[in-house]
């Protein structure tokens, strides 16, 4: 089979949850371990993409290492895995101009996540009537870097030459308008068929991957908006921490026994399960099968076991590489700079074309 060259994105948002973790940081880890020689990954800390809800820059500037200390802890490789800033190189937001001058605006009007984002921005404005319609495009909260962000997304994965994304299910429109400005761009630009410049990147669905709930109402997703600290695990939470959240973790008195994987009567529960199959590779129900006479209280010790020693590893390289020492200042700089070279590398390599295509 041909090679593939894998690209993925994570907002620079903090220290991940158990969420994080299990439905997405996992399968990257998992992706590099089996990738074959050939194969190609980026795993890209998208801090432009964090711009578009403005914060303070001493906030984003401790959430940006925060992050890639993470994912060295996580056990991505930087000598396997290219792991950089988005920021660290340009030729993301040049590409995303070239693009934005191909790319429809009624396909960006009727995305669904400028229109989420944005209600939940700001719960007060008239964008919270029911109607469908609204908030419109018109709305002044709408800021163009929320509404155009498909198009830098689009941007990261082409620029790369992608070939596989994963995504969860609330991403797939998105790779469906990177596909789109792919079509956009080849034919705009008339680019010959045997000199396209972009593969259409493909989907590797992490649906099938755990969806973790709050431990404190199983009812939302495990969120990092989620204010309640009980209602989250942190990949970096130490032992104590851990077991104290799972024992506090919310079931249900429908029975003190496991029974069987039932998300819809019994989520607290399920949750559990699904949390300490995550670690052992399985589902949720299988997990169920293999201790349904199990009491709550023993499904919750081996939860908290599973938890512990899963991130253990996690945990200790947390520790090893966020402590602020000069040898790990320096260390984190090497990455930082091996990741950027990488990077930009790949995407001059890219860009050249692009430029040659269009008369720059
Ligand atoms: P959050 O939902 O906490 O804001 P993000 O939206 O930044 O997290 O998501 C980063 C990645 O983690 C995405 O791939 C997303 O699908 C995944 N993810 C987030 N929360 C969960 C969860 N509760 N269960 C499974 N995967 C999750
Ligand atoms: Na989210």
């Amino acid at each position: 089979p041909k090679p593939k060259i894998i690209f993925s994105g994570i907002q620079p948002t903090g220290v991940p949850h158990l969420g994080n973790y299990l439905g997405a940081l996992k399968q990257w880890k998992d992706m590099q371990d089996t990738a074959r020689p050939l194969d190609k990954l980026f795993f890209s800390i998208v801090d432009l993409h964090a711009l578009t809800i403005p914060g303070s820059a001493d906030k984003l500037r401790q959430n940006r290492r925060e992050m890639l200390t993470s994912l060295l802890a996580i056990g991505l490789n930087p000598e396997r895995s290219t792991i950089f800033y988005q920021s660290s190189v340009p030729q993301h937001a040049e590409l995303q101009w070239i693009l934005s001058c191909t790319a429809s605006t009624g396909y960006l009007t009727r995305m669904t996540q400028w229109k989420s984002k944005l209600t939940t921005l700001n719960p007060s404005s008239p964008s919270q009537s029911t109607t469908p319609s609204n908030p419109t495009i018109s709305s002044p909260a709408l800021k163009h870097g929320l509404f155009s962000y498909p198009i830098l997304q689009a941007a990261d994965i082409l620029l790369h030459t992608a070939t596989h994304v994963p995504v969860g299910s609330d991403q797939k429109q998105h790779l469906e308008f990177a596909r789109e400005c792919v079509t956009n761009f080849h034919s705009a630009w008339s680019v010959p068929l045997e000199s396209r410049i972009f593969p259409y990147p493909q989907t590797i669905s992490l649906d099938s991957s755990s969806r973790v709930m709050s431990l404190a109402d199983p009812a939302k997703k495990m969120s990092k908006s989620d204010p309640n600290p009980k209602s989250k695990i942190f990949i970096n939470d130490d032992e104590a921490a851990i077991r104290q959240k799972i024992k506090w973790a919310r079931t249900d008195c429908v029975s003190t026994y496991v029974g069987e994987y039932d998300p819809v009567n019994r989520p607290g529960v399920a949750n559990l399960l699904e949390i300490l199959g995550g670690f052992a590779g399985k589902t949720g129900r299988e997990a169920a099968e293999e201790i349904k006479e199990e009491t709550l209280q023993t499904l919750k010790t081996l939860t908290a076991d599973a938890v512990v020693s899963g991130l253990a590893e996690v945990r200790e390289n947390f520790m090893l590489f966020g402590e602020d020492t000069e040898v790990n200042r320096q260390r984190v700089r090497e990455i930082e700079e091996i990741g950027t070279q990488s990077a930009r590398e790949s995407a001059e390599r890219t860009m050249e074309k692009v430029r040659n295509a269009i008369g720059l």
